[in-house]
């Protein structure tokens, strides 16, 4: 009965007035229950570290410290704008609660690739109730100090708003991702780039290669939505050619236990050392 109630809110309300009853509706049944019970329970990620160096990376101790059972205040912000980063079939804002603590008030530059467009006709799109650019704002409000930058495949849903600016590129494409950094105000490096764009393991290598030069020294550069069944042949990419070629890096593959999703919830972090 509720399901059917749900659909034709869907249908019926204005989009905003939608939005808002699901976020509370997703307060009162995941978020708050989820609170409590993580007095309790404890779930702590799985990480497997690839280093040229440093067998215990600083940032490997404090995820392991992560109770990614418990949502943060992350995780509620995000799902507040639309984002599915924390809202229970994925929970990485557990995670980069603990990673980017000590770097909410700092000025950084944020780079997120794939915007999360309506359309059908884009691989990955966030479904008719998504939200272009929920994340994107989602850091804005999580980084008061930081400019936020995106890029996405689909034109239609480039957006530049307060602190906010956005570009097209297709992570396929060798070309289009050097004419992405070679924007003015990307040209200084970022101190953070996601990768939930096109999740195929050919789409994330792509975009890697031509993109982890542009991480500024200490910064994060992460892949979300790795599948399960590509565990292996990432660790393979990384111990055959990545610590070879990207020595300045240290690699962290991260399994999130998560009782509502076991085929997409995993994260590749690479910090850059120097
Ligand atoms: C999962 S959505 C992003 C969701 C958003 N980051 C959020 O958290 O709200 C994935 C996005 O990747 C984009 N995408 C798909 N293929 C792409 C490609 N080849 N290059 C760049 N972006 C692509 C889609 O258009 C879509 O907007």
């Amino acid at each position: 009965m509720f399901a059917t109630a749900y659909k034709y809110a869907n249908r019926t309300l204005p989009p905003r007035v939608y939005r808002f009853l699901k976020f509370y509706r997703w307060c009162a049944r995941f978020y708050l229950p989820r609170r409590i019970a993580a007095f309790f329970i404890r779930r702590t990620p799985r990480v497997r570290v690839f280093t040229a160096g440093n067998p215990n990376p600083q940032f490997v101790e404090q995820l392991l410290r992560t109770n990614v059972f418990a949502p943060t205040a992350m995780c509620r912000v995000m799902t507040r704008h639309g984002s599915d980063k924390g809202d229970g079939w994925h929970n990485y804002t557990t995670v980069y609660s603990s990673l980017f603590s000590n770097l909410r008030g700092r000025p950084l530059s944020i780079f997120e690739l794939g915007l999360g467009t309506n359309n059908p006709n884009f691989a990955f799109g966030m479904g008719p109730a998504g939200r272009p650019g929920a994340s994107l704002r989602g850091w804005r409000e999580l980084f008061p100090k930081a400019l936020i930058f995106g890029a996405d495949i689909d034109h239609s849903i480039l957006l530049k708003e307060d602190r906010i600016n956005t570009y097209y590129c297709d992570q396929l494409d060798e070309v289009a991702i050097r004419n992405l950094w070679a924007h003015a105000l990307l040209r200084e490096g970022m101190d953070i780039i996601i990768d939930d764009g096109l999740h195929t393991f050919d789409g994330n290598t792509s975009f890697l290669e031509r993109s982890l030069e542009q991480l500024r020294s200490g910064g994060f550069y992460i892949v979300e939505d790795i599948s399960r069944h590509m565990i292996v042949k990432w660790t393979h990419q990384i111990d055959t050619i990545y610590l070879t070629r990207f020595p300045n890096y240290e690699f962290a593959l991260v399994e999130l236990p998560n009782s509502s999703n076991c085929c997409d919830n995993n994260l590749l972090i690479i910090h850059r050392v120097r």
